[in-house]
């Protein structure tokens, strides 16, 4: 078996395509059109991508994982009051992961792993930046505990927050404090 060479690089406007059919595979949630287009031409939106190198040369650039966050104003988020924040400081930022995924072939590879941490140095860099925060629904194991192990802390239980064909789920808000957070 190949051994992977697994790259990480920006997603770029070539990606969309892909980008779009990993998302369909591997989310219960449908995105819109503009998200896509927004994440590839880096429109507010920040983004990560993972590549597999030793891929034949038509696939060795093709998304084989992704990570996907915007930068959110802390005084704007739902959670302003959990952080140590200071009212005078209104330029706060946070980060928050949109999208995350592997598609299945490449999972267990610490690759996940990987672009998380993209995500906590790029949100480190940034001064204002507080903490990295995303949402994860209920029953999703793998997500829960990758960010555990992560250490990002489980800071609420939202209750009914996704709501897929017609059924109500919770999710969970995980923080990861930077910069004193
Ligand atoms: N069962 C339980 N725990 C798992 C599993 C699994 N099948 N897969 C990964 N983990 C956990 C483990 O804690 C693992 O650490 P370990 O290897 O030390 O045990 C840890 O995750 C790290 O694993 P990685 O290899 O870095 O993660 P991977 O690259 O496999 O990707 C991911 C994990 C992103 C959750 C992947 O399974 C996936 O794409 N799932 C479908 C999409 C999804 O659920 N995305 C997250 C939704 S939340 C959001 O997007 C904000």
């Amino acid at each position: 078996l190949r051994q992977p060479i697994i790259c990480f690089r920006p997603i770029r406007p070539s990606d969309l395509e892909i980008l779009e059919q990993i998302h369909s595979d591997l989310f219960p949630i449908r995105y819109e059109a503009e998200f896509f287009e927004n994440v590839v031409n880096g429109r507010e939106i920040v983004s990560w991508a993972a590549v597999d190198r030793s891929r034949p040369n038509d696939e060795n650039d093709e998304l084989i994982g992704f990570v996907t966050a915007r930068i959110v104003l802390a005084k704007e988020s739902e959670i302003g009051d959990i952080l140590s924040y200071d009212p005078l400081k209104s330029d706060q930022t946070l980060v928050y992961i949109l999208t995350l995924g592997v598609v299945e072939a490449y999972r267990n590879l610490g690759i996940a792993s990987s672009l998380i941490r993209e995500v906590i140095k790029y949100a480190s860099g940034i001064q204002t930046c507080r903490a990295v925060y995303l949402h994860v629904i209920s029953y999703n194991n793998p997500a829960i505990r990758l960010y555990k192990k992560m250490s990002f802390k489980s800071v609420r239980r939202l209750q009914g927050f996704y709501l897929i064909n017609g059924q109500h789920y919770d999710s969970y808000l995980f923080v990861y404090y930077v910069n004193g957070g």
